[in-house]
């Protein structure tokens, strides 16, 4: 079953997939949907129990090519290990992707960063304090996110017309959002965003020699930034309503980031 399900995607033959975050599980009419794959039937992926997550493998194209969309993300926050959160994008490897595009929400932090907008990640902060790896995997992090690829996403961007922040991305273990205090202490270590995903399959893809990128869709701003804190329901509502700007990005980008 487990293998058959892996058969399934790798015989779609797409070298190019994305992780869906919050909110962003609405796929576009710019993509052709050919048929889902369950994570249940990976024994290795834990059920997504977040509003927002689905959990299924959608097999799509754009523009004609194979893409894989991973609709709904695990999290540590959710009583997951490491592991467990970075199983998709081990299956995503093993079914031959070899392009992977992270997608999340995240509060910002910087104050000309407003919601609705999308911040390409150029380097993150990993202060989940967990790891997807184990043992001496001494990999260099030097350039987790492709400069490659945010080049061609950049590009893209300017041409279809959607603005596109780049930006350090903090991540933190969760699930409650972060004090003012806290917020104040990523400022000051040089993040522009702040979420709870994202790094761990960034270090497991690069782990496994896949090309990564990364954009988060700034749903609100963080603690203590403005007036009101985060909640949920601004998040997933933002990201909805943003969704059409990743699509118009992604879908005319594909072919370029074919490598
Ligand atoms: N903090 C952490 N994670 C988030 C936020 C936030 O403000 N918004 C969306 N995800």
């Amino acid at each position: 079953m487990i293998d058959s399900a892996l058969e399934k995607l790798r015989s779609w033959r797409a070298e190019v997939a994305v992780v869906l975050g919050s909110g962003l599980n609405e796929l576009s009419t710019e993509i052709e949907n050919a048929g889902g794959v369950s994570y249940e039937k990976f024994g290795d992926i834990p059920k997504p129990t977040v509003a927002g997550h689905a959990g299924e493998f959608v097999l799509a194209r754009t523009g004609g090519i194979p893409i894989i969309l991973a609709r709904g993300r695990v999290h540590l926050y959710e009583g997951n290990t490491a592991t467990q959160v970075t199983a998709v994008v081990r299956l995503l490897a093993a079914a031959g992707v070899k392009q992977l595009i992270l997608t999340n929400a995240a509060g910002s932090l910087n104050t000309t960063f407003h919601p609705g907008t999308w911040m390409l990640i150029r380097d993150h902060l990993n202060l989940t304090g967990a790891s997807p790896l184990a043992g001496p995997q001494f990999i260099d992090l030097t350039e987790t996110y492709s400069a490659r690829m945010r080049t061609c996403l950049e590009s893209t961007a300017a041409i279809v017309g959607v603005p596109l922040e780049s930006g350090v991305y903090a991540s933190l273990r969760g699930p409650q959002y972060e004090t003012p205090a806290e917020v104040k202490m990523l400022r000051t270590f040089g993040a522009d965003a702040v979420g709870m995903s994202t790094v761990l399959e960034a270090i497991q893809a690069r782990a496994l020699g896949v090309e990564v990128a990364a954009l988060s869709c700034i749903t609100n701003l963080a603690a203590g930034v403005s007036g009101s804190g985060p909640s949920h329901s601004e998040v997933l509502d933002v990201g909805r309503r943003a969704a059409g700007n990743f699509w118009q990005i992604f879908s005319a980008a594909v072919p370029k980031l074919i490598a």
